[in-house]
């Protein structure tokens, strides 16, 4: 079963483990890539029952492929089901999206098409996803650099109505959508406020490569300033929502990652403020 959480999160990296150990940094929580841990021993599992004891966790996937045409893998399920078992998570989320087809791995979160196919197709897979972890899984939208000719509805459309009919909640990544609105040509402010916003579980921060005409989502860089005001903008359609900082790549010290979790706190605080004096 899905916990309840609340407050501001960091990704769980290697090069903090020692961190987290020795100085327990007043971080509320964390999120934890599940396929780091789906393994039979060694450091990685060593440090996360260590760290467990101190932060509720949840995990986050990238190799479900919900969205691929190929059977769900059974067997990665159990694995996954396995690991919720020994970390007890809050929730787990994977992206919506496919990384492959025909049993080739693209090590891409690819967009799917938007079309009515593609939603009841997802919709299946996701039922059969949470009947077999037996909770509701959050899904998380991805940033993207093309669409489909075949695309029927509007991405913002697409994913309220995949949690809507699949029963499933989101995992709203600010950043992706601010990426794919300056790649697409799309006003963000309404991608967000398309957001349902009892659905909404968790949210992702992060930065990205700007080369002009086009963003790369790279989690490589601190959150930027459109960004952060986003954010803001998703806070005040959605309410509060579990923030956190997600940084995959030139990772920096632990420092520069509870300071940009101090400027989402500080944020979030104003929105506070405003719902108390209303
Ligand atoms: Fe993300």
């Amino acid at each position: 079963m899905n916990q309840p959480l609340a407050g501001f999160g960091l990704g769980l990296r290697v090069e903090h483990y020692g961190d987290f150990v020795e100085t327990r940094p007043a971080v509320d929580w964390l999120e934890v890539i599940s396929e780091n841990y789906m393994v039979p021993g060694g450091k990685p599992l060593h440090y996360l029952d260590r760290i467990r004891r101190d932060y509720p966790m949840v995990m986050h996937g990238v190799s479900l492929s919900i969205g691929s045409t190929d059977p769900l893998d059974r067997t990665y399920l159990e694995a996954l089901k396995a690991l919720a078992d020994r970390v007890q998570p809050a929730w787990i989320s994977d992206h919506l999206c496919w990384t492959g087809v025909d049993h080739q791995n693209l090590h891409d979160l690819l967009p799917m098409p938007y079309t009515e196919a593609a939603l009841r197709h997802l919709c299946d897979r996701i039922q059969q996803v949470q009947e077999a972890l037996g909770r509701q899984i959050l899904l998380e939208n991805v940033s993207s650099y093309i669409g489909y000719a075949q695309d029927e509805i509007p991405e913002w459309e697409f994913v309220a109505e995949v949690a809507k009919r699949a029963d499933c909640l989101l995992l709203l990544d600010v950043n992706n959508v601010y990426v794919s609105s300056v790649n697409h040509g799309f006003d963000p402010h309404r991608y967000i406020s398309a957001m349902p916003r009892t659905r909404v579980r968790q949210i992702h921060l992060a930065g990205h490569e700007n080369h002009g005409s086009y963003l790369i989502d790279t989690h490589d860089h601190p959150v930027c300033d459109p960004v952060w005001a986003l954010y803001d903008y998703t806070l005040q359609a959605l309410g509060t929502v579990p923030t956190m900082i997600e940084r995959d790549a030139h990772i920096p010290p632990l420092d520069q990652l509870l300071a940009e979790l101090d400027r989402a706190r500080a944020i979030a605080a104003r929105h506070a403020n405003v719902r108390d004096a209303a």
